[in-house]
């Protein structure tokens, strides 16, 4: 079980290239080379940072004008700059020619100027990087791999690059030949740094790259330079097609015991799949590297003991990976004559035993749990967050898988610090190669369980002002920004937390969902900070009235369902996990309780209502901002909008009545909402009845004007149901003390009747006597009187009236005449008046 590309590790076990070209003469020489072999010079091996590890040219570095540089690399951690190669010719001129192949990128200096790029050096692979100055124009090229991949032109620098200075392979130099610092140094193995006095042109460059012109530095060529090195530095042997292999094809062995399912998934959740071997020799050495856990991984019964990433359930015979269901390109040796076990047995593993790395079938039970290997297209980085993982944490945020240490595969970290398995403990280790002292273990429950995920690691130093002993939950993944992990170390797109699904096979992606990060002696009873320092905090109202349930207008109160909604900003606050469709982001019941909201009191309430937060209120909070990744001392990823969240709350009402609040030290706001009469309803019920009622009284006036008791009978009858019709609408009126346009109208239908029934008085009183008026008394009655006896007296019984008293009820002609004329005046005009100034009030009114 080792983590190398698979063609190294193959030809490694079949040569020794490591052993040292030393041991019997200087260390300082280069190794003697084989055919086919490069010397290749190996640079803080361990990993451990160091300002001591150096090779420094002995050769004379000669004066170059136009220039080409090229070499062989490969990085096995990054260091804060690391600088692969630096140049000085005196004190001050110290970054002459300088390289660093950073994690931000690969930078060159040249007479202090930078040629920068964001080019990624390959982790843990070899890689060719050439660098092209062209001192004319001042242009430069970068190359990896033989592409021509940035390119740029330097300030112009009238001078060449001076000969004779210090020139020195994996410090930086502050000084001439000295000044070195661990975090500009360089780990990793070069190979092959040629310089030449000229500008290659791209072709060459591509040849170099592909291993297909081995043409050496027409101004420096590797097999003629000769080094002092220092420090953790070595020279070594490997062969020249590993180095120019260009497959990042790697195989881990896991050598646990896990059911199907569990090892194809822990595959999955390293960015890989189950291995099938691709050919022979793959297969040869996934059996050599594995074999001596083979009774441990067999369970100690038969000789499978390794699942193959394949199975043939579908079609018997048609082996097809799982998941991606494409058939397989080779098949290794089978055992006898070939798979068995018919339908029955679909699933492939190798055997040991009596029959060493042949492949068998067999059921896919679950009861059965084998060790197994993982294939990877190239490496994948898994990430470490968690709270131990602070902006100056010993621990590195990245990682990827590494060689075996003791018997499990490694997790390297990117520039020093490490997670392995540490069997004495039996625990898992992170622990920084650059302060030892910094350790954290995580032990499983059992044997054979890996950190992948979300574990309790306990930190054996101070780490992130966190004490010794603490336990902190840290997340090891290969979710990278913009993913979320799940518990089982499976990862979902971070839009897919806390979005009210489950989208986790564990369901953890929707725990611990809290939206806000309330900051150290927040208080929430105090308010918000305002946005612009001298203006109040502004409070965004939104009311929207649903029903009125009830009006009663005799008490002017009225019931209303209405939704308040308010926004604001908290600045004090910290929001993780929004997102753009508000009503995900809705807050808990408790969580509401524990910011800052607005009290909101409706003034001229029945009962004055504050805003509570208990029932029936939401409270959201709207993202307004672009979101950053959370930052990697959260265990669980979370995407965080700074403090650009508003917060809105929500409440429904009842039983509010609003009218008018006026302005004082705090800010009010006045909710008017008008209501108008439907007049149609009053005309017909009030007006008209009573106009008719008007009139009937006066009709009363052209009765028989001798007829007194029919005459004052209607009026005062009309005035009854004038009175009761009154007292009727006015129950269903407002009761106020000023006066209202109905009640003059009211005031006036009783006052014309009250005219109509003195009037009548009047007509009658006034009969016979000779009052103003009263004048035509004699020429009224006297036609009567003659019309009355006009029939013969005789025919007349003598019971009947006698004439005196038929002229004793005579009238006053002129008083009824009067009434009949001035009652309709009065009628229009007052209605003229009444109906003028009602329009008029109307139209002041602005609906
Ligand atoms: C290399 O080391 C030798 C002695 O080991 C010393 O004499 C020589 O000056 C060194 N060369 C450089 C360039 O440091
Ligand atoms: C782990 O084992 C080493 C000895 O191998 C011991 O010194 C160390 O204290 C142990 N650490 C823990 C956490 O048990």
């Amino acid at each position: 079980m080792r983590v190398t590309p698979v063609f190294a590790v193959l030809l490694c076990v079949a040569f020794p290239v490591d052993a040292q070209g030393s041991g019997k003469g200087d260390a300082n020489e280069p190794p003697v080379l084989a055919p086919g072999e490069v010397a290749v010079l190996v640079l803080q091996e361990s990993g451990t940072p160091s300002p001591l590890s150096s090779a420094r040219l002995r050769n004379a570095f000669p004066e170059l004008m136009s220039f080409t540089v090229c070499y062989w690399m490969f990085l096995s951690r990054f260091r804060e700059e690391s600088t692969l190669m630096s140049y000085a010719v005196s004190d001050a001129k110290d970054n002459e020619l300088r390289m660093d192949h950073r994690m931000s990128g690969y930078k060159v200096s040249l007479h202090s100027k930078w040629a920068k790029t964001q080019l990624d050096t390959p982790f843990r692979h070899w890689s060719h990087f050439c660098f092209t100055y062209a001192h004319g124009s001042a242009k430069w090229g970068i190359f990896l791999d033989g592409e021509r991949k940035a390119e740029g032109r330097l300030a112009k620098y009238q001078g060449p690059l001076e000969a004779n200075g210090a020139y020195v392979i994996g410090q930086e130099q502050d000084a001439f030949g000295a000044g070195f610092q661990r975090d500009q140094s360089f780990s990793g193995e070069i190979t092959e740094l040629n310089f030449w006095g000229k500008v290659l042109d791209d072709t060459t460059i591509a040849k170099v790259a592909a291993c297909n012109d081995d043409q050496e530095g027409d101004a420096l060529a590797w097999s003629d330079e000769r080094w002092n090195i220092t420090g953790e530095v070595r020279w070594a042997k490997r062969l020249r097609g590993d180095v120019c292999d260009r497959s990042t094809r790697e195989l881990v062995i896991i050598p646990d015991r896990y059911s199907l399912k569990s090892s194809l998934h822990m595959c999955t959740v390293l960015g890989g799949r189950m291995a099938v071997p691709l050919t022979q020799e793959e297969s040869d050495w996934v059996y050599d590297s594995s074999k001596e856990r083979a009774s441990y991984c067999s369970g100690g019964q038969g000789s499978s003991y390794m699942w193959l990433g394949a199975n043939d359930e579908a079609t018997e015979r048609q082996w097809v990976y799982w998941e991606s269901e494409e058939p397989l390109s080779f098949e290794g040796k089978w055992r006898g004559s070939g798979p068995n076990g018919g339908t029955v047995e679909n699933c492939l593993v190798m055997l040991s035993g009596s029959f060493p790395g042949r492949w068998s079938d067999i059921a896919c039970l679950d009861s059965y749990a084998f060790c197994f290997a993982c294939e990877f297209e190239s490496s994948s980085t898994l990430y470490l967050k968690g709270p131990a993982v602070c902006k100056y944490s010993p621990f590195n945020r990245e990682y990827t898988l590494g060689e075996d240490v003791d018997g499990r595969p490694s997790i390297i970290g990117y520039l020093h610090s490490d997670i392995f398995w540490d069997a004495n403990n039996a625990s898992w280790v992170i622990q920084s190669r650059k302060t030892p002292e910094a350790v954290a273990y995580w032990t499983p429950v059992k044997e054979g369980l890996y950190p992948f995920g979300t574990k309790t690691w306990r930190l054996a130093a101070e780490v992130c002002e966190m004490k010794i002993g603490e336990e902190v939950a840290m997340t090891l993944s290969i979710c990278s920004s913009g993913q979320f992990t799940c518990e089982d170390g499976s990862c979902i797109d971070l839009k897919q937390r806390c979005d009210l699904r489950v989208d986790c096979p564990d369901q953890s992606d929707e725990v611990e969902c809290s939206l806000v990060d309330l900051p150290l002696g927040y208080a929430n009873f105090i308010p918000p900070p305002p946005i612009t320092d001298p203006d109040p905090l502004p409070i965004l109202f939104m009311i929207d009235l649903i029903a009125f349930p009830s009006i009663v207008t005799q008490e002017l109160l009225y019931d209303t369902t209405l939704l308040l909604s308010l926004r604001w900003q908290d600045t004090r606050l910290q929001f993780l996990n929004l997102k753009d469709d508000r009503s995900l982001n809705l807050m808990a019941g408790e969580a509401i309780k524990t910011i800052w909201t607005p009290r909101i009191f409706f003034r001229n309430a029945h009962g004055n209502v504050f805003t509570n937060l208990d029932q029936g209120a939401r409270v959201e909070i709207i993202r307004e901002g672009p979101s950053m990744p959370g930052p990697p001392s959260l265990t669980k990823e979370s995407e965080s909008p700074g403090n650009w969240g508003a917060v809105g709350g929500k409440r429904s009402y009842r039983r509010v009545q609003m009218e008018t609040s006026q302005e004082n030290e705090f800010a009010t706001l006045r909710v008017d909402v008008r209501f108008y009469r439907r007049f149609i309803y009053y005309i017909l019920t009030l007006y008209v009845p009573s106009s008719l009622l008007m009139m009937i009284a006066y009709a009363s006036l052209f009765f028989n004007p001798l007829d007194f008791n029919s005459r004052i009978v209607v009026a005062l009858t009309a005035l009854l149901v004038l009175s009761s019709l009154f007292t009727q609408t006015s129950n269903s009126l407002p009761k106020t003390s000023y006066f209202k346009m109905v009640d003059v109208w009211f005031f006036f239908s009783i006052v014309i009747i009250f005219l109509v029934v003195i009037l009548q008085t009047l007509i009658d009183f006034t009969a016979e006597k000779n009052w103003f008026f009263c004048r035509k008394k004699e020429t009224v009655i006297e036609p009567l009187l003659q019309v009355l006896p006009r029939p013969t007296s005789e025919t007349k019984p003598p019971s009947l009236t006698p004439p005196n008293r038929v002229a004793s009820a005579g009238y006053n002609a002129g008083m009824l005449r009067f009434g009949q004329i001035i009652l309709p005046i009065i009628f229009l005009v007052f209605n003229l008046i009444y109906w003028g100034s009602s329009m008029a009030h109307l139209g002041q009114r602005d609906y």
